[in-house]
């Protein structure tokens, strides 16, 4: 089949970027749609054009690189797929498909399709681990894990970080993948000792990284390809209540407690 992609196309962070209209003639339904970009990009070379800049490493739904926003919906039009694992037979021959970046202050275009999501990666930096001494693996039932706890702990560990929730957002929130990421360490007994300052130190790095708030709008969970749920927004608020509490306790005198 053959379709009109109308492409963002940006040289650097700071030029000013347009839609490119550029032809993808002769392709497979059977194709993903970054083989789609590739067959496109082999006849720009060919052509002694610029290729379209585009990110990606796994292509294969686990890295979180290849995000792009198509016809206006962050990762396209199936629920609960990536960029990298969309493919060709969810479009028509014909069609024009709109590709553009991941919009959101917090990440910059760097070139065409592709964004820096260092963002994500300082906020992880800032709680999103459990520093214990690992050792060597311990028993199997040496902890004992209920069964919905454990579910819904590996439920928010599927988040990749790719940032489409932020890309849907109205307000560019990372919340839900802040919520999933203190869930997933947060519902665990070994991630219980750093819980309260975790989220504290993840939700004050979001803050400043310039992604805004959340206002319960729901695209982020709509478009998430890992479909994660809204509600680790409600735990992750949660947590920073009792981040709250435990300065306002450390700070009371002594005599008080
Ligand atoms: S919560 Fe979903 S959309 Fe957001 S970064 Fe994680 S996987 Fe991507
Ligand atoms: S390339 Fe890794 S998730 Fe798409």
């Amino acid at each position: 089949m053959n379709l009109v992609l109308m492409v963002w196309r940006q040289e650097n962070q700071d030029a000013q970027g347009r839609l490119e209209r550029i032809e993808a003639k002769h392709i497979s339904p059977e194709m993903s749609f970054l083989e789609m970009l590739d067959v496109v990009n082999e006849r720009l070379i060919l052509q002694g054009q610029r290729p379209i800049a585009f990110d990606y490493d796994c292509r294969e739904g686990i890295c979180g690189m290849c995000g792009v926003v198509i016809n206006g919906i962050p990762h396209g039009p199936r629920p609960g797929t990536t960029t990298c694992q969309l493919h060709m037979r969810h479009f028509h021959d014909g069609q024009i498909v709109v590709i553009e970046p991941f919009r959101a202050k917090p990440f910059p275009v760097l070139r065409d399709l592709i964004v820096d999501r260092g963002a994500l990666d300082r906020i992880i930096a800032a709680g999103g681990y459990i520093s214990a001494a690992a050792g060597s693996a311990p028993d199997g039932n040496a902890m004992p894990v209920a069964k919905p706890k454990a579910d819904a702990a590996m439920d928010a560990a599927a988040c990749i970080g790719c940032g489409a929730c932020v890309a849907a957002c109205p307000n560019a929130s990372a919340a839900l993948f802040v919520g999933a990421k203190l869930s997933h360490l947060g519902l665990l007994p070994q991630g219980q000792p750093e819980r309260w300052t975790r989220a504290d130190a993840m939700v004050a790095t979001m803050d400043r990284e310039g992604f805004g708030p959340c206002s319960n709008v729901t695209e982020c969970s709509a478009v998430c390809p890992k479909e994660i749920d809204i509600g680790v927004i409600a735990r992750m608020n949660r947590d920073r209540i009792g981040a709250i509490f435990l300065v306002a306790r450390r700070s009371r005198p002594a005599d008080t407690m």
